[in-house]
């Protein structure tokens, strides 16, 4: 029996996506930017089978109706008319308690594995389409280096997918910590969340804009290497989105005590002359950009803050 094995990196936006002009198709309110993470990974390994079957890190998926990998097999064998069902066993070789996002190395890896085992040749372009249908940061995760998902303005969603602008080797001393933290409060998805705040928050149409112009500094920032001002920028649009969060109604929140402590050791760093910068995405963990030179002086300070369960030491993949 034919079987095919794929894998997807995670990715950090250093500008965030957050909220849907269009919530069937995934489509973004605004265009966003990230940095593929060399050591956070999924492997997805596929086969065809009598009915559908998922196994996520060992354990048996329900795939009862709403369930997101459940609807986007459905989307893709309407799109590509598909008769087949499948064996998925997918696997993410960081801790998966520690509620790091999965959904955009899964569903980049679990798309690369669909277009594969039916043969379907599909191009970068239109993986990132597909890939998009289940979460909207996997789009970024087909490609490797930084990575620019453009928006888009056509209603059928087809000129929103992602690009490189730069490859994994444009910037070799730039790293990302992964702070893992102790997180036992359950959140609220994002998918749930950045609706909410679309229709909710008074900060939100000003950020976006604004978001939307440092796309251009931002990629200006990486052409130039100038880490400072891509750290400045990517500080800024993390805060201002937690910020429409925290303004949303209901307001929502996903900092934990945690998660402020490693900000407070970053901003003390700083002070210290250490270059280093922070970004979060809709949970508690904490990402730190910094240079290859003070990687290991930040990774032992940040290690010794009570509650960080482990860090893991990334390029960009
Ligand atoms: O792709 P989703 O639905 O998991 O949303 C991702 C949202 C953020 O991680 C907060 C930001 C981003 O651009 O990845």
């Amino acid at each position: 029996m034919k079987k095919i094995i794929t894998s997807a990196n995670s990715n950090i936006a250093l500008i965030k996506y957050w909220g849907k002009r269009d919530e069937n198709l995934f489509l973004p309110t605004k265009s966003s930017l990230s940095v593929c993470l060399s050591n956070l990974s999924t492997t997805t390994s596929i086969e065809f089978s009598d009915s559908d079957q998922l196994i996520i890190n060992g354990k048996i998926s329900n795939l009862d109706k709403s369930n997101k990998i459940l609807k986007f097999l459905n989307f893709f064998r309407e799109k590509y008319n598909v008769k087949k069902s499948f064996k998925i066993i997918t696997k993410n070789n960081f801790p998966t308690a520690a509620g790091l996002a999965s959904s955009a190395s899964g569903f980049a890896a679990l798309a690369k594995a669909l277009n594969n085992i039916c043969a379907l040749s599909l191009s970068e372009k239109d993986l990132s389409i597909l890939a998009r249908m289940g979460s909207g940061s996997a789009s970024r995760s087909i490609f490797k280096g930084f990575v620019l998902w453009n928006k888009g303005i056509k209603v059928d969603g087809q000129d929103s997918y992602a690009e490189q602008i730069f490859d994994n080797n444009y910037w070799p001393d730039l790293r990302i910590l992964v702070a893992v933290v102790d997180s036992s409060k359950k959140k609220i998805s994002s998918r749930d969340a950045m609706k909410i705040s679309v229709e909710t928050s008074p900060l939100y149409k000003d950020w976006i804009d604004r978001s939307e112009k440092n796309i251009f500094k931002m990629i200006e920032a990486i052409k130039n290497k100038d880490f400072q001002m891509v750290g400045t920028i990517a500080e800024n649009d993390c805060l201002e989105m937690h910020e429409t969060i925290r303004t949303s109604e209901p307001k929502m929140e996903y900092f934990q005590d945690i998660t402020l402590k490693i900000i407070n050791c970053v901003r003390d760093l700083r002070r210290n002359n250490i270059s280093c910068y922070f970004t979060i995405d809709a949970g508690p963990n904490v990402k730190i950009l910094c240079l290859n030179n003070d990687c290991e002086k930040i990774k032992n300070s940040i290690k010794n803050i009570d509650g960080v369960q482990d860090i893991i030491v990334c390029s960009v993949g």
